[in-house]
């Protein structure tokens, strides 16, 4: 874990033409008017080295840009007075091997437990969310996968199977935000990409309408669980008074299409209003804590940061501007005030070589009652999702020009979309320094060192991150921390599809096939399905029997659009839900 493969693999000596050029496009870039009686002969020298050895230059913008391995750049061709040509066809061979992967983990549910919510690989049997029935969580979860690698007979028997047996009339309490981002998301994107096959329409339609009643509240944010049968919303039973921030503000982008597509605005208007209320809660550091109250709409004293319960709300300011085609400027603001935030307050440093990761900030209630906070290096696997969407915020928000080049130059982007590109390739250079382990698969979470952890020169931590409770002898028979555990979780080849669409980098590609062979080293099940690991440092490593439904629509989804030809959801046509449904980005309709 200690011994980082980035860090390890050799840096290519810099000799002085390789460094020239690089110093005078930088300082062409950044200085001001004083430098104007310079730049004819500099440019002009700039021009020749252009035309004698345009990868130089093409070294010295990536380089620029946040790239520093000059050995791995994704540039097919470079011509002088061109554009930086990016070859973008499909790596066939590695898409099929991903797509044999999902054959591999939706034969085996099939065969096992069809319709059933979830999968457990091992014991080769399904089971429900509730003992009321399945509400198809993996088949509905799975069908767009399945459109966009063209298995059609899978296909052909998943549509089979929501038109005949799929039912919503279950008297029992489902997650809203689950349920929304799997379920009627995954509706919503079989009916764009199968062309429009009104049965997901109209099953979009019937899930919705049974959840509409859970944004009945006083504050008129949605309750954390809603009864499908009887279209009532109820709390969470573990926080009676709270929402979670990222569940509340991440049903947006589903609603809205939903109210596109129906012609039906109330979805629209009972998703926007959520954001109106968060807009007013939100405190002047602009940082979101993760509990908000359903009564009152305020904000509640709890944890601030970018993992569990606040992640995907930062996700969704930005794509909720980006599916309405960058029309709707609230979200733009909203995007750009909350990643000021994150800025000043959560993105943080390693003491050792200084990775890029992020903190969350924890209350700390007194037996006085005062509140004071601290900051906990402790970043979650979820947050890995950040670094890729901070590089799509860069190039639309953060973008003087649209579309931008990819990748961008950086006179293409604002002083703000700058920093955002920069933190997201250093964010993803961590995450997958994270995946430096015995199995190279990421932790759930890991711990970051910081001068004031108290650890010191301890020899069984290593210099930059660890996990946490891992440390020390562990007996055989003992279980391993829950942190040690990986759980087929996508969001860090999200955010390698998400980099090698925007910079056309064929180390992301390198890096994806790298966790793909991991996934199949470890979690893969022989007689069929993946399996969760319990400890990313353990080899040979030990399975649960759990096969998490964002396995087939976000993981194998994501490595099967890092290696399929970039025409497959082009970025300025689709935006993906949290789930990584696609969701096709549209004009808002004038209001007749
Ligand atoms: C899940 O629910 C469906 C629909 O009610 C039912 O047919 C199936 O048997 C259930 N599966 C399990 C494992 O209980
Ligand atoms: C729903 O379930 C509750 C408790 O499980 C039960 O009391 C109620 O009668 C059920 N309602 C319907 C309409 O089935
Ligand atoms: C988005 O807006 C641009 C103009 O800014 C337009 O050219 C483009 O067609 C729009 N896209 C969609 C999907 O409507």
């Amino acid at each position: 874990m200690s011994g980082s493969k980035l860090r390890q693999r050799k840096k290519l000596p810099k000799d002085t033409t390789q460094a020239q050029p690089e110093n005078d496009i930088n300082s062409i870039l950044t200085s001001g008017n004083n430098t104007k009686l310079l730049a004819l002969p500099i440019l002009l020298a700039v021009g020749i080295a252009y035309y004698l050895n345009p990868k130089i230059f093409a070294d010295a913008i990536q380089s620029y840009m946040g790239f520093t391995d000059t050995e791995m750049i994704g540039i097919a061709r470079v011509l002088p007075g061109k554009d930086i040509v990016l070859d973008f066809s499909a790596d066939v061979v590695k898409r099929d091997a991903i797509v044999r992967a999902f054959q591999h983990a939706w034969g085996a549910y099939e065969r096992d437990a069809m319709g059933d919510d979830e999968y457990h690989p091992i014991s080769q049997e399904g089971s429900n969310l509730t003992d009321a029935g399945g509400i198809g969580y993996t088949v509905v979860d799975s069908i767009d996968t399945m459109l966009l690698m063209g298995l059609t007979q899978e296909y052909s028997r998943a549509r089979e199977w929501v038109a005949t047996k799929m039912s919503f009339d279950r008297n029992a309490s489902f997650n809203t935000f689950e349920t929304t981002i799997r379920v009627l998301g995954g509706l919503l994107s079989a009916y764009h990409l199968s062309g429009e096959d009104p049965l997901y329409l109209e099953k979009a339609i019937e899930l919705a309408d049974r959840m509409i009643p859970v944004f009945n509240t006083p504050s008129r944010l949605p309750l954390t669980n809603v009864n499908l049968a009887l279209r009532e919303g109820s709390m969470d039973p573990g926080w009676p008074e709270f929402v979670s921030s990222a569940e509340v503000a991440t049903l947006q982008l589903e609603m809205k299409y939903l109210s596109q597509l129906s012609a039906n605005s109330i979805y629209w208007e009972k998703a926007e209003a959520v954001m109106q209320v968060i807009k007013a809660a939100l405190l002047p550091h602009g940082l979101a804590s993760i509990f908000l109250n359903w009564q009152t709409g305020q904000f509640v004293i709890s944890a601030m940061r970018l993992g569990s319960r606040a992640d995907s709300y930062y996700e969704y300011l930005l794509k909720q501007y980006l599916l309405t085609n960058r029309t709707e400027v609230f979200y733009r603001d909203m995007y750009n005030n909350a990643m000021d935030a994150v800025h000043k307050s959560l993105i943080k440093k390693s003491v050792n070589s200084n990775m890029i990761h992020t903190s969350e900030i924890i209350p700390e209630r007194h037996p006085n009652g005062e509140v004071s906070w601290r900051l906990t290096p402790k970043q979650d696997h979820l947050v890995c999702f950040f670094g890729g969407s901070l590089l799509l915020g860069a190039t639309t928000v953060g973008a003087l020009v649209h579309p931008v080049s990819v990748p961008p130059k950086p006179e293409e982007l604002s002083e703000s979309g700058m920093r955002d590109w920069k933190t997201g390739i250093n964010l993803i250079k961590t995450c997958m320094d994270t995946h430096s382990t015995a199995t190279g698969l990421a932790p759930e979470v890991a711990h970051f060192r910081i001068a004031s952890d108290g650890i010191g020169q301890d020899p069984r931590f290593p210099s930059d991150w660890y996990i946490k409770g891992a440390q020390g002898s562990q007996k055989p028979d003992e279980l391993p921390p829950y942190d040690a555990r990986y759980m087929l979780r996508p969001e860090t080849v999200e955010s390698l599809f998400l980099a090698y669409r925007l910079t056309g980098n064929e180390k992301y590609r390198t890096w994806a096939w790298d966790i793909f062979q991991a996934i199949e080293r470890h979690c893969r099940v022989e007689t069929g399905g993946y399996a969760t690991i319990i400890n990313v440092d353990e080899v040979p490593s030990r399975q649960e029997d759990k096969m998490e439904t964002f396995m087939m629509s976000e993981t194998l989804k994501y490595l099967y659009l890092i290696f399929a030809d970039a025409s497959v959801l082009p970025l300025d046509k689709y935006v993906l839900n949290t789930e990584a449904h696609p969701l096709p980005i549209f004009n808002i309709l004038p209001v007749s």
